[in-house]
């Protein structure tokens, strides 16, 4: 049996999808809740701050469930700070990670009390040009890294992320000219990588550097922790051994530099993942002399991950009517988007190439189920051909099912343009 794919039956999947259309997000409640616990019980150092980095599912109702396990919050945009503040995140408990900046947002961030994690010389030059800033951290590059694939990669010298660990000392030179205490030092070298070497390596590289700030408050590893996406191939984290390593490291650490340091991380794809499913009906079924392929409901614009990052996602097909061929096929799943590359199953190596996988005798109704779409799927979906977005579901811990976002339409689609059009006649 799969430990990451839904174990809804096929009935209620079915009646998911015929009361709320496909294509359809399917989120659970348990599975978010249980891997909030996972890692906080795995973790024994007291001192420590767990943040869920919410650009991998950012929907109020996913917010509010973290947040009662918790957890505190890492933001990428202003946005993000304003939706966390929404679901119910105190100004405090968010903390804002952005490549970009400008002066409007920092000022704004620091009026409503929100801590800032500079990702280069020139943001904290900037930082400090804001009235009222007293205190920042700083994004470091430690000079290594590790993910999914390169573009995932957030660490080493291919990396725009972070300051690169060679430039320290002039971090602390601008941030004492500008007035401005450097109070936690953050390192996030990657995500979707499949081992946690890499990560417990940085997270020493990191330290030492971290050793080195005298105001020193916090430190935070980032999130990056490895997912199983693909059961055959990858195995999942020691999650114990890892969240042991890392108390004993911080243990040490504090008593080195006779204070209690506090831990943090901000893991976000470990915590979601695996609770989202994607719905969505065959629409048919075809052939050429080389593939047989089966088109779906969805595409690109509802998972970019396959076509991205050549991301392997667990898929199965509900059949409408199980007595129907028992003979398995190879297929290529297929999205229905005018773009060649709009293929769910493909080499996990991002060449791009078509990789087929077995499954019995399929027909138009049928119903996909893919697996592990709860991180950076519903955050980085889209609009192309003009195609309305899913809804999304929350499958409750009573198994109750509650919509948590409609599904898109037409007017949500051209409301932008319709206005800026009316304004400017
Ligand atoms: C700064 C930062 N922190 C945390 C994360 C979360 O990474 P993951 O979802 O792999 O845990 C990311 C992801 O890109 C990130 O950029």
């Amino acid at each position: 049996m799969s430990t990451i794919m839904t174990q809804i039956p096929d009935e209620k999947l079915f009646t998911m999808a015929d009361t709320y259309h496909t294509p359809l997000y399917v989120f659970e409640e348990a599975m978010i809740r249980s891997r909030c616990r996972e890692i906080k019980t795995s973790i024994t150092y007291p001192h420590t701050v767990i943040r869920y980095a919410c650009k991998a599912l950012t929907l109020q109702a996913i917010l509010k469930i973290i947040r009662e396990e918790g957890y505190w919050i890492d933001a990428s945009s202003l946005n993000e700070v304003l939706r966390a503040l929404r679901a119910g995140f105190r100004p405090e408990e968010i903390y804002y990670t952005g490549e970009g900046a400008t002066f409007a947002v920092y000022e704004e961030l620091v009026q409503r009390g929100v801590l800032i994690n500079c990702t280069s010389l020139d943001q904290i030059r900037l930082l400090g040009k804001v009235p009222g800033r007293t205190v920042c951290s700083i994004r470091t590059n430690p000079g290594e890294g590790s993910g999914e694939t390169n573009k995932t990669n957030t660490g080493g010298p291919s990396s725009k992320h972070g300051i690169y660990f060679d430039q320290v000392e002039d971090a602390k030179s601008i941030a004492k000219a500008a007035g401005l205490r450097i109070i936690g030092v953050h390192a996030h070298i990657g995500s979707g990588g499949h081992s946690i070497e890499p990560w417990l390596r940085i997270k020493d590289l990191t330290l030492a550097i971290a050793s080195t700030f005298p105001d020193l408050q916090f430190v935070n590893f980032g999130g990056g922790l490895p997912v199983v996406y693909n059961e055959t191939k990858q195995k999942p984290m020691p999650i114990r051994d890892w969240g042991k390593a890392l108390s004993e490291s911080m243990e040490a650490f504090s008593q080195k530099m006779g204070r209690e340091i506090t831990l943090q991380i901000e893991p976000g794809r470990y915590i979601v993942a695996h609770s989202g499913t994607l719905l969505a009906e065959v629409q048919a079924v075809k052939s050429t002399p080389d593939y047989r392929f089966v088109i779906v409901n969805t595409g690109l614009n509802h998972n970019i991950r396959p076509s991205m990052y050549g991301s392997f996602h667990p898929i199965r097909f509900a059949r409408r009517n199980p007595g129907a061929g028992s003979d398995k096929h190879a297929y290529v799943v297929a999205g229905y988007l005018c773009e060649s590359g709009d293929v769910f199953t493909v080499k996990d190596d991002g060449s791009g190439i078509l990789e087929p996988r077995e499954f019995e005798e399929l027909s138009v109704g049928d119903l996909m189920v893919m697996g592990c779409v709860g991180a950076y799927s519903h955050t980085m979906k889209n609009e192309y051909n003009s195609m309305n977005l899913p809804a999304s579901v929350l499958v409750c811990e009573d198994g109750s099912v509650n919509v948590i976002e409609r599904r898109g339409t037409l007017k949500d689609i051209m409301q932008r343009e319709v206005e800026a059009y009316s304004e400017g006649r």
